[in-house]
């Protein structure tokens, strides 16, 4: 449940933080606004969904260290989306935040479908 919940919380971000670049790039900041509005509200929902999927951890999982650092490269992930969005409607450089945000995304991906045993199976 968390994990679907999860993920499709995630994958709408993509497409949300996609819209807000492109209407920022277009000078359309009105418009921008109103979709990083709602991204910021599924940042929200990315957060509880992953911080419940962490809670399962703590308790003596020989994996909590590596799930930990999981959520941390997750929220690096929002962090740079957050920047990108804000950079690209003032008009400033992003190139540093799109590596990053590179980065931080394959760690969640590596680490999130690769190492951590929850995965999509019940
Ligand atoms: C944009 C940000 C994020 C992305 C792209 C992302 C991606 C993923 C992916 C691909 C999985 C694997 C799903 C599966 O097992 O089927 C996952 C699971 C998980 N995520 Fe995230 N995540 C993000 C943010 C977060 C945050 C902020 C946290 C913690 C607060 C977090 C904690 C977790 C945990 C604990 C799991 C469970 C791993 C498991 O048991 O297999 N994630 N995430």
């Amino acid at each position: 449940m968390n994990t679907h919940l999860h993920i499709t919380a995630w994958a709408l971000a993509f497409i949300l933080f996609i819209i807000v670049v492109i209407l920022n790039k277009q000078g359309k900041a009105k418009g921008a606004k109103i979709v990083q509005m709602i991204l910021r509200l599924d940042y929200l929902l990315i957060l509880y969904s992953g911080g419940a999927l962490l809670a399962k951890y703590f308790g003596g999982s020989p994996m909590m260290g590596e799930a930990i650092f999981k959520g941390l490269a997750g929220i690096w992930a929002i962090f740079a989306m957050e920047m990108i969005s804000l950079k690209t409607g003032r008009e400033e450089p992003t190139k540093s935040w799109w590596i990053q945000l590179v980065i931080a995304v394959l760690l969640t991906m590596v680490l999130g479908f690769g190492r951590l045993p929850g995965g999509l199976l019940p």
